[in-house]
């Protein structure tokens, strides 16, 4: 089996493919005024079939895991069936989604029965009304409940996401909040540092915060830093023998953050990215339109690779082609 390298000696068994740039949320770090049509833009999305043939590609250069981003992802007409091709048809045993958690109650059963085999959902405060402030739209309750769904079916691989806002959901309160939440919850939470894109300068400015913060409250209530193999992702992450679940840091300013990175990108449109970050990226599309494809596009793939930076040179206040995560997915 081909297993995909790049020049820096990382391996990518994992891939992140955005289904759609379209998002019903509003943000304030990504989206702030919603999700606007373009246009001058008439190229659609990949189609149920493209998505199979690439899938079936890095299955065959030695991925094991694909997670489904958008945009939000749950908005797609055929979501689900996207699903079922990927966890059934394509060769990748590991199938998972990133989602805002929009319908979570009303989607929880089918996302569990299409095989889905992992979840993150992005859910900044368990406060109501900030996370209604942030995201513009009142629907934390029914996040909750569908999340109290999938456990009482058995599904257990729920992470969730909250991007770390200063003044607005870093306070001890907020962090004991979700202590609290992963004491008899087996989840794992995960801060992300903010992220500066080619959209949220300003925003960036005003609310950009160090992950150390949290570090600090970790390491007083004597959280424990859980090492992981080489390939785990860039997530360090802690555990704490009172709590099921676990909390997590994504600190993409940090030093040796793209060391462990194991993942390429493609967005909705089929362009394959190397990074979140950079400039580079081709287009793939024209190699998924037929079966008989598969040599050239895994040949293509391949190739790419070489071109692999060691770093997002974020710190250098680089944000490459990224105008806002819902159009690389996050
Ligand atoms: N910085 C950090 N995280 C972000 N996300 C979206 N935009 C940014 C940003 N600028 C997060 C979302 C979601 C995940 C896909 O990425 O909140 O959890
Ligand atoms: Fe939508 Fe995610 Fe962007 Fe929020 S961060 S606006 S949920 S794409």
């Amino acid at each position: 089996m081909n297993i995909l390298k790049d020049t820096f000696g990382r391996k990518f068994p994992y891939i992140r493919l955005s289904i759609s740039d379209v998002c019903n949320f509003k943000c304030g770090y990504c989206l702030p005024n919603g999700y606007q049509v373009d246009k001058n833009d008439n190229r659609k999305f990949l189609h149920l079939d493209e998505i199979k043939r690439l899938a079936n590609c890095f299955s065959e250069l030695g991925v094991n895991k694909i997670r489904i981003t958008g945009g939000e992802p749950t908005v797609r007409k055929d979501f689900f069936d996207i699903i079922k091709v990927l966890k059934f048809e394509s060769g990748i045993q590991n199938v998972s989604i990133t989602t805002n958690g929009y319908k979570l109650d009303k989607k929880a059963e089918q996302l569990v029965n299409s095989g889905l085999t992992g979840i993150n959902i992005s859910i900044d405060s368990l406060d109501r009304e900030i996370f209604k402030n942030i995201t513009g739209h009142d629907r934390l309750p029914e996040i909750l409940n569908g999340i109290e769904s999938l456990q009482s079916i058995g599904f257990e691989n729920i992470k969730i996401n909250a991007v770390l806002l200063n003044g607005i959901n870093s306070s001890i309160k907020d962090f004991n909040n979700w202590a609290k939440f992963i004491e008899k919850n087996k989840i794992d939470l995960r801060y992300i540092e903010l992220m500066r894109t080619g959209d949220n300068l300003d925003y960036f400015k005003k609310y950009h915060v160090s992950s150390k913060i949290f570090k600090e409250y970790l390491k007083e209530n004597k959280w424990i830093y859980q090492t992981f193999g080489k390939d785990a992702g860039p997530s360090l992450n802690y555990i704490n023998p009172k709590y099921e679940g676990r909390f997590g840091i994504i600190a993409p300013y940090s030093e040796d953050f793209c060391k462990s990175c194991n993942r390429l990108r493609v967005t909705s449109r089929g362009d394959l990215r190397l990074c979140l970050f950079g400039n580079t990226g081709i287009n793939l599309r024209h190699l998924l339109q037929k079966d008989d494809q598969l040599n050239e596009l895994k040949d293509l793939i391949m190739k790419q690779m070489q071109f692999k930076k060691e770093s997002h040179y974020l710190e250098l206040g680089e944000t490459g082609s990224t105008i806002n995560l819902s159009k690389t997915g996050g």
